[in-house]
């Protein structure tokens, strides 16, 4: 890939600071690193590649025609402040916002599965909820030789997927509980330590989050399939990292386990840990700090005949969104669309 200038709003956050670390990984060729944020960190420093890069904070005026790559990794209302800013002057933007992912005129891209989708991009593309991307990835083996009827699955999702603040929100909690204290954070809707809260964002007037909404719009875009039903149901619970799912699958023909675990073990991107008899199956921490989406328990649905259900855990920060943003970006690259 060639080395780029990159500027990464949202530098100093959860996922911001994973990406760094996968710049690293990867041994991507940076030209030159920008990281912008809020007054909060401005004027704190980050090593990269053995130089200190200050934190600025993000102005308007902070998007200029050097900057080949924007990362827009903050919030939704940042991204539709600033991202239309930096597209303008001609740069490649990958928000990782739920701001632009329904917008018709932006694609949504796990790479694994649409990367021919950036080649329509008008300069911003968007990534997909963390915990779209898993669930896609496991299905779209199977949706491209049996096409997706419906899907209902319910997610166990991780503190991390909340940001920084949230992950400290579990420390603190967990500790004031363990001492017999009950002091919630206020970073989940209730107090989380030693809980399981059903509420992800904000409820819309048919009783579903937003969350959970998002699900469903993001996997029919992103699988081009507008008329797959579903039905989720996004759970926050108390683990710091990875997030967890179990996924009820229907098809347009009957599909048996053997069929759909021999399709989905032979997914980019997805590896199945799936052995009863010797209790295989992966668990959140197994998936800390790593990049595939892990599938078990995967069997036929007993209440439906020739559906599938299993398992399937990801860490939300990595394939969740970072390292599906440097995808999308060395994709972008191999496919000539970003501006030199
Ligand atoms: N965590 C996940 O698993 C995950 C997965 C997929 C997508 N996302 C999305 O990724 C984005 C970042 O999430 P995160 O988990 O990294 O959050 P985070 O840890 O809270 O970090 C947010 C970062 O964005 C900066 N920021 C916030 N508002 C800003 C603004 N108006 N202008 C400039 N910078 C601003 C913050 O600046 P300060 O440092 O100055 O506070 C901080 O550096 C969000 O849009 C989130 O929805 C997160």
């Amino acid at each position: 890939m060639d080395a780029y200038n990159i500027t990464v709003v949202g530098g100093a956050g959860i996922v911001g600071r994973e990406f760094l670390k996968l710049l690293e990984e990867h041994k991507t060729p940076v030209k030159r690193l920008r990281l912008l944020a809020t007054a909060r960190s401005a004027g704190k420093t980050v090593d990269f590649r053995g130089e200190s890069v200050t934190i600025e904070e993000t102005t308007d005026a902070s998007f200029t025609r050097d900057d080949e790559v924007v990362f827009l990794s903050a919030s939704g209302a940042a991204s539709k402040q600033f991202a239309p800013i930096a597209a303008a002057n001609g740069s490649f933007v990958v928000d990782d916002s739920s701001a632009y992912r329904m917008d018709p005129a932006v694609p949504l891209v796990i790479p694994e599965i649409n990367a021919d989708d950036l080649a329509w991009h008008t300069g911003i593309v968007s990534q997909p909820n963390c915990t779209t991307t898993p669930m896609v990835m496991a299905l779209a083996p199977i949706h491209r030789v049996n096409p997706l009827k419906r899907i209902v699955v319910s997610t166990y999702q991780a503190v991390a997927g909340a940001g920084s603040a949230a992950v400290q929100g579990l420390r603190t909690e967990s500790a004031a509980a363990l001492d017999g204290r009950h002091e919630p954070s206020g970073t989940q809707k209730r107090e989380i330590a030693f809980n399981a809260v059903p509420q992800i964002d904000l409820f819309a007037e048919d009783g579903y989050t937003k969350e959970e909404i998002k699900m469903a719009n993001e996997t029919r875009k992103i699988l081009h399939a507008p008329d797959i039903a579903i039905s989720a149901t996004c759970v926050r619970v108390p683990t710091f990292f990875g997030h967890a799912m179990n996924v009820w699958a229907e098809f347009e023909r009957p599909v048996s386990a053997a069929e759909a675990r021999d399709l989905v073990a032979t997914a980019k991107g997805v590896r199945l840990v799936d052995d009863p008899a010797s209790e295989q199956y992966p668990t959140p921490m197994d998936v800390v700090g790593t990049d595939e989406v892990l599938v078990g328990r995967l069997r036929g649905d007993s209440s439906l005949a020739g559906g599938i259900t299993f398992w399937t855990v990801t860490d939300s920060i990595r394939k969740g969104a970072a390292t599906n943003v440097l995808q999308v970006i060395e994709a972008a690259a191999a496919r000539g669309v970003i501006r030199r």
